[in-house]
């Protein structure tokens, strides 16, 4: 079986190279490759790539991800996230090829407390949820065997992160104020890379398990909560912080370019029970990935 996995160096592709490379023949590209076009301000040319690798799955990781930035870049934003996914969409159309794809909470206005399910109405407060919820839709449309996971506060222990960038601000300065009305599921790049490796071979086997799914890690957090949890468990590791007091700020005293839903919790039930797996508490993988990190930077 050849994979076709389109950004393989973000936090999603980098883990998807370790838990797709057991299910076939793993080609990875990402915007530089030269051998295959991975660039999606290219969609001819990221078309080109499916209609030459012939893929019996294609997994797709790369998107404009910069959430302020796509504020002053609409078109750059819709190019990356809806119109090479059509381009994409169409060819795996042709080829009977299944497209599994990522999507966000952002495509939801934050309203209300309940966790969103798929069936809820969506409604992007910001430029990124809009071309995101696009490209669902184009890739619905277009190419009737695909997976999308939608998904939310993604992190990875590869690259930067929230909670590095909190540890690393910890250790600098005694105050620090954080979110606290951001209601949301932190999930592991390695947790989102597993699952999508489960849920293909059950795809292959049981093709109507095509759709689109919540998928995020059991619980909820805010970033306040989220960052108190770092700064414990640097603590417990031996990390001294300079930080002596974490305040608690609402989203409307913190302005930024784009605007950003309060509840962005997701109902997972859907996914837990059509492809029969777990989810793990948001802790056990941010726990996880600070341990690493901090035992990697410990030893140096
Ligand atoms: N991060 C989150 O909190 C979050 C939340 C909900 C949903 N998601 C979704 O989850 C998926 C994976 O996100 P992630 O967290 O792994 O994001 P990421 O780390 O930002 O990865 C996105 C990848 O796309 C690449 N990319 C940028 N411009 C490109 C172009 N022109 N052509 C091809 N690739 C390009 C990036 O490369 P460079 O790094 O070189 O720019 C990066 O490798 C995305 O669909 C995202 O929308 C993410």
């Amino acid at each position: 079986m050849n994979i076709l996995l389109f950004g393989k160096t973000g936090q999603v592709g980098w883990e998807l190279q370790r838990s797709l490379a057991p299910l076939g023949n793993l080609i990875a590209v990402d915007v530089h490759s030269t051998d295959y076009c991975g660039d999606f301000s290219h969609p001819e040319g990221v078309a080109e790539t499916v209609r030459r690798v012939r893929p019996d799955v294609i997994v797709n990781a790369a998107a404009h991800t910069a959430v302020d930035k796509a504020e002053s870049e609409r078109e750059f934003a819709q190019l990356l996230n809806a119109t090479s996914v059509e381009a994409i969409a169409r060819e795996a159309a042709a080829l009977n090829t299944w497209v599994v794809h990522y999507s966000t909470d952002y495509v939801f206005p934050g309203t209300g407390d309940r966790p969103w399910r798929e069936s809820d109405e969506t409604g992007p407060l910001n430029i990124y949820g809009e071309t995101k919820l696009a490209g669902e839709r184009t890739l619905q449309q277009h190419c009737p065997k695909h997976l999308i996971f939608r998904t939310s506060w993604v992190y990875a222990g590869k690259g930067n992160n929230f909670a590095k960038t909190m540890l690393r601000l910890a250790q600098e300065r005694a105050e620090l104020s954080v979110i606290n009305d951001q209601v949301g599921a932190p999930t592991g790049a390695e947790l989102l890379a597993d699952c999508t490796a489960h849920a293909i071979r059950l795809a292959l086997q049981k093709p109507e398990v095509a759709g689109l799914y919540h998928l995020v890690a059991a619980g909820t957090t805010t970033w306040y909560d989220y960052a108190a949890l770092v700064f414990a468990e640097a603590e417990k590791a031996g990390i001294s912080l300079a930080i002596k007091s974490l305040n608690a700020v609402a989203t409307h005293n913190y302005p930024t370019p784009a605007r950003r839903p309060l509840n962005s919790t997701l109902d997972t039930t859907k996914f837990r029970t059509t492809f029969d797996l777990v989810l793990p508490q948001w802790e056990t993988g941010v726990k996880r990935m600070l341990n690493e990190w901090l035992s990697a930077t410990t030893a140096k």
